[in-house]
């Protein structure tokens, strides 16, 4: 990449989004996304768990027509108790929690392998909704993962067993190259289920449910499960 000329008309317009950052702010009395009718989020809507209201929020988010509707932050503690976060696909919600996939030799792996437990957040910007869950993290039967690789494109299939995922690689040729070599080795067969790969299920213990609004008095209720049961209570914003 050749080097840019300090005064182009990229470089300017990269320094007028700089010097603006401190005045980017969203009125969220009137979000634009937000169905004008929505009730305040309160306490009674999180009752009976995060489960409900997590399933209309994210209805919401792909009727809105939000891109990668299920994309989650994903939080993770290292080896020396350093937080780690990336993005992730959700792949199932139900009762037992929240479903993602990855490669089993991955840093985030390695990460929930030795602390078994993790924190998602999903933030739909655009509807000024956000929930964020936390709790153990367990491995995913295996028959879970089979049923969902079945599901993936071959090309994805490929790129699984092709890529040593959080590990260094020269370059994008040696990387092109490990798919090519996969490819050919299951040419005209299908591609099983590599054994470093599988689904991960975060079972949700606390919940945290943000709805946007104007002055910035958010609504924000948190529910934790305690002695088998969903206690909710509203947090200051
Ligand atoms: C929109 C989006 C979706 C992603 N989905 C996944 C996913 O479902 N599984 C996954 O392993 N990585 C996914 N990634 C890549 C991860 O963010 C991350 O780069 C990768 O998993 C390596 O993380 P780690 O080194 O902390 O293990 C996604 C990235 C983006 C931007």
């Amino acid at each position: 990449m050749s080097a840019q000329n300090d005064r182009s008309p990229e470089n300017a317009q990269s320094a007028r989004v700089r010097a603006s950052l401190a005045e980017m702010r969203v009125d969220y009395s009137e979000v634009a996304g937000q169905h004008p009718d929505e009730p305040d989020l309160d306490v009674a809507h999180l009752e009976a768990g995060w489960l409900p209201l997590l399933r209309i929020w994210l209805d919401g988010a792909v009727r809105a027509g939000v891109p990668e509707p299920n994309a989650m932050t994903l939080g993770t503690v290292d080896a020396a108790g350093d937080p780690r976060t990336r993005t992730v696909l959700c792949k199932g919600v139900d009762d037992t929690g929240v479903t993602f996939y990855t490669n089993y030799d991955s840093d985030k792996a390695h990460q929930l392998d030795a602390h078994p437990a993790a924190s998602v957040t999903f933030a739909w910007v655009s509807l000024a909704h956000q929930i964020t869950l936390r709790g153990p993290v367990e491995r995913v039967p295996a028959e879970v993962t089979e049923r969902y690789w079945a599901t993936r494109p071959r090309g994805s299939q490929i790129g699984a067993w092709a890529s040593w995922q959080s590990h260094p690689i020269a370059s994008r040729g040696e990387l092109d190259a490990q798919w090519l070599a996969v490819a050919q080795r299951f040419a005209g067969e299908q591609v099983p289920v590599p054994d470093f790969w599988g689904g991960y299920v975060v079972r949700p213990v606390v919940a945290e449910f943000w709805q946007g609004r104007g002055d910035r008095m958010h609504n924000r209720i948190r529910a934790e499960l305690t002695d088998g049961t969903w206690v909710a209570q509203r947090l200051q914003p």
